[in-house]
């Protein structure tokens, strides 16, 4: 069974074993990873909540499932938080006005988990909020890379988030990890990540974050097996490099006209 890694009321009831938070990781410097951002995702029923990350002032990019849910959904933004329990003078709150989920992407199997999200306003560039690059198509990430990763997920089997941002090192893994744990993975769209310890993780209420190698964005928060935290899939950036820079282009287009809003 595939373990969604994004974090909602109903989940947070459930049982899980194997309990998570960024495991094994450390609270960062606060407004040291300028591109996070923090989604709050609600229909009349729920909130769920997601990582994702500024790719453009308009733009951010995060995981497709933290979005896929019934009914009519609101997505809010908080850029350059640290304590999202806080009303930080850093924080740019910011809805969201429409998103784009990859045309294939699969709620079943978690393939092709990406979306972006267009703004309402445009974020305001500064020290505490950032854009971060993304990895080109056919960028290589070698076997054995170490990246990091970086959410408000949970902190306990009691199913608290961090309020604050907090990050964990994680190391590519063979593909064939992947690959023996579920024939539902795709090397060419997803990157198998993880500690062969378990000791460290990303988990549920992190996902849509990014997997940040040499600092540019690589991979994108998705899912885990059972209630393992090893082997984990992210989506392959660089491999909807393509698709998402034509979106960009169409987000761009539409900005014409320019919303009143948009300054
Ligand atoms: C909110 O989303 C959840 C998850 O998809 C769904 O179970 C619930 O019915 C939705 N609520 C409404 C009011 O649509
Ligand atoms: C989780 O949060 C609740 C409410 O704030 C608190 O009462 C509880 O002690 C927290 N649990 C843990 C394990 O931190």
């Amino acid at each position: 069974m595939l373990l969604l890694l994004l974090l909602t009321n109903a989940f947070v009831l459930l049982p899980w074993a194997g309990a998570g938070r960024i495991i094994g990781g450390s609270e960062v410097k606060p407004h040291s990873r300028p591109y996070m951002a923090h989604l709050e995702i609600k229909n009349n029923s729920q909130t769920g909540y997601c990582g994702g990350f500024l790719i453009r002032p308009d733009t951010v990019l995060s995981a497709a499932h933290c979005v896929d849910i019934e009914g009519t959904v609101r997505v809010t933004v908080i850029l350059g938080a640290h304590d999202v329990t806080r009303q930080e003078r850093s924080q740019q709150k910011i809805r969201v006005g429409q998103w784009v989920i990859h045309p294939e992407y699969s709620p079943d199997d978690l393939k092709n988990d990406i979306v972006l999200l267009k703004l309402k306003t445009l974020a305001k560039i500064n020290d505490n909020v950032q854009c971060i690059s993304i990895a080109r198509r056919n960028e290589h990430l070698r076997e054995g890379a170490l990246c990091r990763v970086s959410g408000w997920g949970l902190t306990s089997d009691k199913g608290n988030r961090s309020n604050v941002l907090r990050e964990v090192k994680l190391q590519v893994q063979k593909e064939k990890i992947c690959q023996q744990r579920s024939s539902d993975y795709q090397r060419q769209s997803m990157i198998c990540v993880g500690d062969e310890c378990s000791k460290k993780a990303s988990y549920q209420g992190d996902s849509g974050g990014p997997l940040v190698c040499k600092k540019k964005a690589h991979g994108i928060v998705s899912h885990g097996y059972d209630d393992h935290l090893f082997p984990e899939v992210f989506t392959r950036i660089s491999y909807f490099e393509p698709w998402i820079r034509e979106q960009l282009r169409r987000f761009a287009l539409q900005d014409i006209p320019c919303s009143p809003s948009s300054d």
